[in-house]
């Protein structure tokens, strides 16, 4: 078994900038409301001609290569992990084209907002069973091309970005991607989602079907008991697991969804509220791109030390959700 680290991170967001304000001048809110139940404060949306998901995500993937001065040939695998691709197809090989990674094989992993942390742990198993020595993970989303500016209870929530992370071989002893915990409750498939629906008929006699995707749909009340109680479980069943306790961890990093369920996550594991790493005030919700951009964030502020336990969970649509513990090495 080979070892995997994270080498570098790098991230991206739009220019623009609507905060609650502006949000409460489409629908009727306010920032007392939006802040009192998220925390969120203001968020990021993509816009112009022909700007996508692609952009953002070269974006957040070429500064994690400059900061280690890789060569993008070297890298062997891309894993875009996004749900809002502009491709059905696949956005990850215009990612591989964008950037110059040639050499790269590429694909797109899509699992919402438990993206970069699935991405993650596929990469470190292509990684640790010696078929790849160096792969960059991104994740990100523009949601705000699926959100109903005219539905208050999801338009406060989401914002667009990127965060990517190179994911490189070393040897055993300096391991940084310890252990994994990853769950899925398809039952629950429709408490937030993106739907294809049928809506008309092409042809006369043959019934051939033609549809397009809605708005993001949230049962909210579900998804925020959903989140707090798995969450927990999932952290400490993958902590068990490696004989760590949550104690002994540095820091939390869960999927930026809202400031209540970081604190009752933490509260439950009985974490201290100043390991919860969060940056969600200014970005809101950004799906598979909210975990590495709060992680380039911290790393930026020299928040995290070598050998630091991070603990890092995603949830989202799906329903789906994992923890991956990380020891960092600078
Ligand atoms: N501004 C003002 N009032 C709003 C509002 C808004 N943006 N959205 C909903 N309301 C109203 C509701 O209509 C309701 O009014 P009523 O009591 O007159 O019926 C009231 O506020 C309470 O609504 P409710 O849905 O019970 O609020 P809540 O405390 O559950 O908070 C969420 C709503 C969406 C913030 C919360 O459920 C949540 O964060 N859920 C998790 C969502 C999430 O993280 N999704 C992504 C996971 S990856």
């Amino acid at each position: 078994m080979q070892g995997a680290r994270i080498l570098a991170t790098g991230s991206a967001v739009p220019d623009l900038c609507i905060n609650n304000q502006k949000i409460s001048e489409m629908v009727e809110t306010s920032d007392e409301w939006i802040v009192t139940r998220t925390g969120i404060k203001e968020r990021r949306v993509l816009t112009g001609i022909n700007k996508s998901v692609v952009d953002l995500a070269a974006l957040a993937s070429i500064k994690a290569l400059n900061k280690i001065s890789m060569d993008p040939l070297e890298i062997d695998l891309i894993i875009l992990a996004t749900s809002s691709p502009n491709d059905l197809f696949g956005s990850a090989s215009q990612l591989q084209y964008q950037i110059g990674a040639r050499n790269a094989v590429a694909f797109d992993l899509t699992a919402a907002c438990s993206g970069f942390v699935l991405g993650i742990v596929t990469a470190s198993q292509f990684i640790q069973n010696g078929s790849y020595s160096n792969v960059l993970v991104v994740g990100a989303d523009v949601l705000s091309k699926w959100i109903d500016w005219s539905d208050r209870s999801t338009c406060i929530l989401f914002g667009d970005g990127a965060g990517a992370a190179i994911i490189q071989a070393c040897s055993e002893k300096d391991n940084g991607i310890l252990g994994f915990q990853l769950n899925t409750d398809g039952e629950k498939f429709d408490q937030l989602s993106i739907a294809y629906k049928e809506n008309k008929k092409i042809h006369k006699e043959w019934p051939l079907p033609k549809g397009e995707f809605k708005h993001i749909q949230m049962n909210g009340k579900e998804v925020y008991k959903f989140a707090v109680s798995k969450v927990p479980i999932s952290i400490l069943n993958c902590l068990n697991s490696l004989n760590i306790s949550p104690q002994d961890i540095n820091w939390m990093l869960l999927h930026q969804a809202n400031k209540r369920i970081l604190s009752a996550v933490a509260d439950k594991l009985d974490i201290s509220s100043n390991k919860i790493i969060s940056n969600l005030n200014k970005y809101g919700n950004t799906s598979a791109a909210s975990i590495p951009l709060a992680l380039d964030e911290a790393l930026q502020k020299n928040t995290i030390d070598h050998n630091d336990i991070i603990v890092i969970a995603g949830f989202g649509a799906g329903l789906t959700w994992g923890t991956v513990v990380i020891k960092w090495k600078c």
